[in-house]
């Protein structure tokens, strides 16, 4: 337990695995009551979080989709009211030139990270109103700086910062709106089918010369919903090995 969030509910999408299941571990860790949101089942971080005494849920969602977001809220609203934060981890990646890029491609990924984003900020806040809240939406070091081949996943990260950054305004003081903006995650986002061995080698020309760990992430996002952030909103917080310096 961790003074300040016992007790409170948290939603984490993307908590199948990655960086979305080292928040979820982590607040149930805390003492918050965390309801993990995936496309894939994400009961093996349910399970871990219960073993270690925390309390979870799980629940099969896509962001992609607004009736099963709906779904999802309704399930917030009945047993995890009030939500007093959301951690939104998913998200997917792609590595392609522009010509050869689809629409299709093109509309997925923006799908996913910008859309997702918009659709899970709108209910979340929706449910909080009334009360205090915060939002902390997955972006990247990408949402500051361009990258070759990578066009629709940073034009998508630059999209996320910016609804944060109204968001930040339109919902002050009571509701916090941040998001963190990672430099290269041990994740299996980085694994060979979603990066090229060029690039993930790229990735390590960076000061601290190592790609982070999920739960260096999850520390940020933990700190963000908590009582020590409360003067902190509309930011992108790079825990990037100085990736950036923006
Ligand atoms: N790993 C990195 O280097 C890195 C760097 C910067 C930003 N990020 C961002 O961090 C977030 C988490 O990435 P990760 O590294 O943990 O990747 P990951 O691939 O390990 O996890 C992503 C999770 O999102 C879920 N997901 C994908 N599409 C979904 C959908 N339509 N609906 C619901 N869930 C869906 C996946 O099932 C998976 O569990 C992403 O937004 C990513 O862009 C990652």
């Amino acid at each position: 337990m961790t003074k300040g969030y016992e007790g409170m509910n948290v939603l984490v999408t993307g908590a199948y695995r990655g960086i979305g299941a080292a928040c979820a571990k982590l607040f149930g860790a805390a003492g918050a009551h965390v309801l993990c949101a995936d496309l894939k089942n994400p009961d093996e971080t349910v399970e871990s979080i219960r073993t270690a005494n925390g309390t979870a849920e799980g629940i099969v969602c896509d962001v992609t989709d607004e009736a099963s977001i709906l779904d999802l809220f309704q399930h917030v609203n009945g047993r995890f009211a009030p939500l007093n934060a959301v951690v939104n981890c998913a998200g997917i990646i792609h590595e392609r030139g522009l010509l050869e890029t689809t629409t299709a491609e093109f509309d997925q990924v923006m799908a996913v990270n910008l859309r997702g984003s918009f659709l899970i900020g709108r209910e979340a806040i929706r449910a909080m109103q009334g009360n205090q809240g915060r939002v902390i939406m997955i972006a990247s070091d990408l949402s500051y700086y361009g990258r070759e081949s990578y066009s629709p996943y940073v034009a998508s990260k630059h999209g996320v910062l910016g609804l944060v950054r109204c968001w930040a305004k339109e919902f002050a003081p009571n509701i916090l709106v941040n998001a963190l903006c990672p430099g290269p995650i041990d994740t299996a986002m980085l694994a060979a089918e979603n990066m090229s061995p060029e690039w993930r080698a790229k990735e390590l020309e960076i000061p601290l010369a190592r790609f982070g760990q999920p739960e260096e992430i999850a520390q940020m996002a933990l700190f963000l919903a908590g009582p020590n952030a409360a003067y902190i909103t509309g930011q992108g917080i790079g825990v990037n090995g100085g990736s950036i310096m923006p």
